[in-house]
């Protein structure tokens, strides 16, 4: 093909963590509800697609069709009506989109559980009533986050971190709320972000292949509370949590406000519900059907449950998201939409695996012996093969958060982050850091750590708008746009619909 291979950060080999592929069972057929209200009771069919602005989504229930009757997951636990699922919509990839938030805001009159004032509002000592109080979720799919301050060790006590944190700007009112604030009797830091989509989960929880050892930072991994073992370090966007039972707990007793941790049966369910769901883009509005003879073998919800976690896709024999080849034009090809729309997404997949450009002063990538700038690719950091995350702890500062790269972001609030003289600084923001969200420093207290979030799964990126755990791009196109920006990368037109279009089929 005359392209040569690009290597990523890492330079070892991966070593393929096997599992035996699930036995899928058959489809149920359709009937499931476009918007899930916790308790419904419904079967939720084997498998089942929803419609969204580019095409459509699956969700593949590996284990066959579940009994949502009393189910952990989709029933209300706690004191605000809400459900795992009110925040983690199959229509929506397991996320929820900004759009059928509007949407419940609409039909409920404000009154869906998924308001609830605890996180589903800018603060929960705002009125409840008014619009203007959920503003931050209506209109940018954002909840409220909050965390201890100083942060926390996983077994209970407090950390001293190596910086103090102040409130410069504070549009919700809440870091200065006499309750919830900073200086409150229970001092708390708010963030505000988007669901991660709670789906195909192996991807998330396999430990990269390098036994013990974080390859980019020298550390030993942490491990599962519980049972000792190794953990990925790439759930949620701060990684505050390592397991998706310890995870469950904490959306428990934040988002659905449980008087007790779920109990251990509840865990196990949940547990259970979110290692057998698979969901991925099936169907291009323009380019039609994946499962139509001949579609790229990485695409739909059951290459995602049949596929291996933990194998590094940075070079063009394994690509992150497999071939494309088969959407190739070829001479006295169709040359209708549909095609012109797949030959969009090949050039797209090109440029992630190919599109070189200069990568600068993003902690935890540029700090990895590799240089500052390096001339890389996307995949460089995406790299993990059917995700797009990273094989390797995927925290990493791409300035999404910090100034003065963070988009303009006057809806969020804005810290001034103050280093220890002793500590070591941010590598290249110093010890005066001003952040919309410090991410995986608030779970680590490192300087080094302010504005590094963990990177999230793409699939089904079409149906879960707007992206980047702040919420800061609207579409794809401002994604794209905003990495044009970031790095200059002088992209065309054509090539950031290109990307546009890749990202869509994912
Ligand atoms: C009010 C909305 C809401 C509810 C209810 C909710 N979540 Fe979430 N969930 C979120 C948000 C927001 C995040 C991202 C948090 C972050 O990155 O700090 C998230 C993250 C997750 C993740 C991490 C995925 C990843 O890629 O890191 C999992 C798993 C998850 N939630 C499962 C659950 C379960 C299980 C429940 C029920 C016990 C639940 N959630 C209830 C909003 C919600
Ligand atoms: C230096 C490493 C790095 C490079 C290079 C990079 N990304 Fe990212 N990417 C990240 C991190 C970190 C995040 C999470 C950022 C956040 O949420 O604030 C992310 C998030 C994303 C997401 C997920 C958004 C969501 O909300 O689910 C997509 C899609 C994405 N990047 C696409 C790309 C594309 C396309 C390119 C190439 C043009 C690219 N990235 C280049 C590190 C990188």
């Amino acid at each position: 093909m005359g392209l040569s291979p690009i290597g990523g950060w890492w330079m070892g080999a991966a070593l393929a963590v096997a599992l035996a592929a699930p036995v899928v069972a058959a489809s149920s057929g359709t009937g499931a509800p476009d918007w899930w209200s916790p308790g419904e009771g419904k079967r939720m069919p084997a498998e089942a697609s929803y419609d969204n602005p580019y095409g459509k989504l699956t969700v593949l229930n590996t284990t066959g069709p579940i009994e949502t009757a009393g189910h952990p997951f989709f029933t209300p636990l706690g004191a605000n009506g809400r459900a795992c699922v009110t925040c983690h919509q199959p229509s929506d990839g397991m996320s929820v989109s900004a759009a059928h938030i509007q949407a419940r805001w609409l039909e409920t009159k404000g009154k869906d559980p998924l308001f609830a004032a605890v996180d589903g509002s800018n603060c929960p000592a705002l009125p409840q009533d008014k619009r203007a109080s959920h503003s931050l979720l209506l209109d940018h799919g954002l909840f409220r986050i909050f965390v201890p301050w100083p942060p926390k060790n996983a077994d209970g006590s407090s950390l001293n971190p190596d910086f103090s944190i102040e409130v410069v700007r504070d549009p919700t009112g809440c870091n200065t709320d006499k309750t919830y604030g900073l200086k409150s009797a229970n001092p708390m830091v708010s963030v505000f972000r988007r669901p991660r989509p709670a789906v195909n989960t192996k991807y998330l929880t396999t430990p990269d292949s390098i036994a013990g050892f974080n390859a980019k930072t020298g550390m030993p991994f942490a491990r599962d509370p519980e049972t000792g073992a190794f953990v990925s370090q790439e759930l949620m966007a701060d990684g505050r949590t390592l397991t998706l039972k310890t995870q469950a707990v904490d959306a428990g007793l934040s988002h659905l406000e449980t008087a007790a941790p779920l109990s251990p049966a509840q865990l196990n369910a949940i547990v259970a519900f979110e290692t057998q769901v698979y969901a991925a883009q099936s169907a291009s509005s323009i380019g039609g059907a994946f499962a139509a003879t001949g579609a790229p073998p990485g695409l739909g919800a059951l290459a995602m449950a049949k596929g291996r976690p933990g194998i590094l896709g940075n070079d063009l024999k394994t690509p992150v998201f497999q071939s494309f080849e088969v959407w190739r034009p070829k001479p006295g090809g169709p040359t209708d939409a549909g095609a012109a729309f797949r030959a969009s997404v090949v050039r797209g997949a090109d440029l992630y695996m190919t599109k070189t450009f200069w990568i600068r002063d993003s902690a935890h990538l540029n700090t990895v012996g590799l240089g500052n700038p390096i001339k890389r690719t996307c995949s460089t950091c995406h790299n993990a093969q059917m995700t797009g995350m990273d094989v390797a702890p995927g925290w990493m500062d791409i300035g999404t958060n910090n100034l003065p790269t963070a988009d303009p972001l006057a809806h969020l609030p804005l810290f001034k982050v103050t280093c220890r003289k002793d500590a070591y600084p941010h590598p290249f923001l110093g010890r005066v850091i001003y952040t919309h969200d410090p991410g995986r420093a608030l779970t680590t207290g490192k300087c080094d750590d302010v504005g590094s979030i963990t990177m999230q799964q793409f699939r089904g990126l079409a149906a879960r708008a707007p992206y980047f755990a702040n919420g800061s791009a609207k579409d794809l196109m401002a994604l794209i746009v905003y990495y044009d920006r970031r790095y200059e990368m002088k992209l065309t037109d054509q090539e950031k619909q290109d990307f546009v279009n890749f990202m869509s089929v994912l």
